[in-house]
C-alpha cells in the first residue's frame, strides 16, 4: 500500500475528528457575519494545476484547503443566506449525510438496507405531504433532475398516447413534437425539456392572472382546446420563486375531464405548504397529479444534494429509467432504483432525509416551514412600513420580493453594498418587469435578531 494511505488509514480515527473540529468551527461562525461574513469576497489565490507527486496526506491536505479556500466558503449554511431558496442542514440531516459517506452504500439495488431506508423515508415524505401510496417516490440530486425525471414519464406517457414507445424508438417516432404548457416556469423546465430532446422552445407559456404569477386557468383552457384533442403536457407550478405564487392546481386537474395532458407539478419547495394547516389549501389538487418535483436540501433543510420525484405511473418510470443491457444487474424490475433513475450507482441520499424526518417529525417540520413564513412576514412588514422600499407582491409564504423605491443606484450595485456589509445575502430578480430583490426564509436557524441584522444591511 502507499505509505501516505497507510499512514492515514492508521490514523482514520484522528482525521475524522480533525474534520469534526474543522466542521465544528465553521458551523459556529456560520451566524457571526463579524467571523464569517455571508458572501465572503473573491478568492485572491491564483488557481492551481499542481498535483502532489508523492501526496500530502490528509493532515497536509486538510492544511492547504483551509489555507486556500476555506476564508471564501459562503455562508449558505447559515441563517442570512437569503438568496435563491437555499435550506442549510439541521443537524439530525448533517450526521446522516456524514454516515451516507461513511457507509459508502450503493443505492441503485435491493441488497442490504438501502432500498428500505430510501423506501421509509419517502414513505414519511408522503406521509408529511399528504401525498397518497399511489405515488411511487425516489430520490435524486435536486429539483431539475425531480423535474426531469417527471416530464421524461410525460414523454413516455405521450408516446403511448400515439402508439409509440419512446424509450425505445426515439422522439422521431413520434407525428408530431410534444408541446409543454405552464404559467411561469422555473428555468430548470427548459433545460429538461433541451435534455429530454422535447425542445426547449416547445414550452408554450400561457397567461398569467393579472398580478399575479399563477397561471390564468381559462387561458391555459383555450390553449389546451386549440390542440384539438392532441395529448401534451402541463406543468402546474406550486411555489413559483419569485412570490411564492401557486397556480390552481384542483381547477388544472379538473380540466383533464376535457382535454387529455399528463400533469407535472414543479413543487421545489411550495409542495411543503402542505406540512401547515394555514397553508395546506395552497396544494389542493396535487394529489391528482401524475408526478411531482419536490426539493429536499431547500426547505426540508438537508444538505446539498437531494430531492424526490414523486410518480403515479411506475411502469412508465421503468419503461423510460431501466437498465435492461447488462446481464449483471438482473432483469428490470421497479424495485431496484437502478430502473427508475436517471443515475445507475447512486449515494444513499435518503439517509440524511431520513435522520430528519425521524428526529424532528411532523412537528418539528411544521415548525421551521410556519416560523421561517412568519419571519419573512416581518421582513415585509418592515418594508411596508419603510420610505426605502416597496413589496412588489404579498409575502404569500417564505419569499420577500421588493424593489427600492427610488431608482438610482442599480440592484446590482445596491446587493454589491449590501453584501460588502458581511451580514446578509440576497439575489436579484426582475419582476413584472420591475428591478428587484428576493429575500428567501428556508434555513431553520434563522431567527427576528436575523431578520434585524438582514434590514440593517440593507439600509447599506
Ligand atoms: C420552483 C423551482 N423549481 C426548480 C428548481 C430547481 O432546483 P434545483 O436547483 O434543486 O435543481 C428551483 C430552484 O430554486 C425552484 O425554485
Amino acid at each position: 500500500m502507499n505509505p501516505v494511505l497507510q499512514s492515514d488509514t492508521q490514523s482514520l480515527d484522528a482525521l475524522l475528528s480533525a474534520a469534526l473540529d474543522e466542521a465544528s468551527q465553521f458551523l459556529r461562525a456560520i451566524g457571526d457575519s463579524d467571523a464569517r461574513p455571508v458572501l465572503p469576497s473573491a478568492l485572491n489565490v491564483p488557481p492551481t494545476s499542481e498535483l502532489p507527486d508523492a501526496g500530502l496526506g490528509t493532515t497536509s491536505a486538510l492544511a492547504r484547503f483551509r489555507e486556500r479556500y476555506a476564508a471564501a466558503l459562503t455562508g449558505s449554511a447559515g441563517p442570512r443566506y437569503f438568496g435563491f431558496v437555499t435550506g442549510g442542514s439541521t443537524p439530525a440531516a448533517l450526521v446522516g449525510d456524514w454516515l451516507t459517506s461513511a457507509f459508502d452504500q450503493n443505492a441503485a439495488d435491493r441488497l442490504g438496507a438501502a432500498a428500505l431506508i430510501e423506501n421509509d423515508a419517502i414513505a414519511m415524505l408522503r406521509a408529511l405531504l399528504g401525498l397518497p401510496d399511489a405515488f411511487n417516490g425516489v430520490f435524486v440530486s435536486g429539483a431539475t433532475m425531480a423535474n426531469f425525471s417527471g416530464l421524461a414519464q410525460a414523454r413516455q406517457w405521450l408516446g403511448q398516447q400515439h402508439g409509440v414507445d419512446v424509450a425505445l424508438d426515439g422522439l422521431a417516432a413520434l407525428p408530431a413534437a410534444p408541446i409543454v404548457l405552464s404559467g411561469s416556469p422555473h428555468s430548470c423546465i427548459y433545460k429538461a425539456l433541451s435534455m429530454l430532446g422535447i425542445g426547449r422552445a416547445q414550452l408554450r407559456q400561457i397567461a398569467r392572472l393579472p398580478q399575479r404569477e399563477a397561471i390564468d386557468v381559462s387561458a391555459l383552457r383555450n390553449a389546451l382546446a386549440e390542440l384539438n384533442g392532441a395529448p401534451c403536457v402541463v406543468v402546474a407550478n406550486a411555489g413559483v420563486v419569485n412570490t411564492v405564487d401557486f397556480d390552481d392546481i384542483a381547477a388544472i386537474a379538473a380540466l383533464r375531464a376535457d382535454y387529455p395532458f399528463w400533469l407535472h407539478v414543479d413543487a421545489a419547495f411550495g409542495g411543503f405548504a402542505a406540512v401547515s394547516p394555514r397553508y395546506a389549501h395552497l396544494v389542493d389538487g396535487w394529489q391528482q397529479a401524475d408526478s411531482i418535483a419536490v426539493d429536499a436540501h431547500k426547505w426540508l433543510n438537508v444538505p446539498y444534494d437531494s430531492a424526490m420525484v414523486f410518480t403515479r405511473h411506475i411502469d412508465l418510470q421503468v419503461a423510460v429509467f431501466q437498465n435492461a443491457a447488462a446481464a449483471y444487474l438482473g432483469a428490470p424490475s421497479s424495485a431496484d432504483f437502478v430502473h427508475l433513475t436517471p443515475e445507475n450507482s447512486r449515494r444513499l441520499r435518503a439517509l440524511p432525509a431520513w435522520f430528519r424526518l425521524t428526529a424532528y417529525g411532523r412537528a418539528g417540520y411544521r415548525d421551521i416551514v410556519e416560523r421561517t413564513c412568519a419571519l419573512a412576514q416581518q421582513l415585509g412588514e418592515r418594508i411596508e412600513a419603510s420610505q426605502r422600499f416597496r413589496l412588489l407582491a404579498p409575502v404569500r409564504m417564505n419569499v420577500v420580493c421588493f424593489a427600492p423605491i427610488d431608482g438610482d443606484v442599480s440592484i446590482a450595485e445596491r446587493l454589491a453594498r449590501i453584501h460588502a456589509t458581511g451580514k446578509a445575502f440576497f439575489t436579484p430578480t426582475i419582476y413584472e418587469g420591475v428591478p428587484a430583490i428576493r429575500a428567501a426564509f428556508s434555513n431553520w436557524r434563522t431567527t427576528p435578531g436575523d431578520v434585524a441584522l438582514a434590514w440593517e444591511a440593507l439600509q447599506a
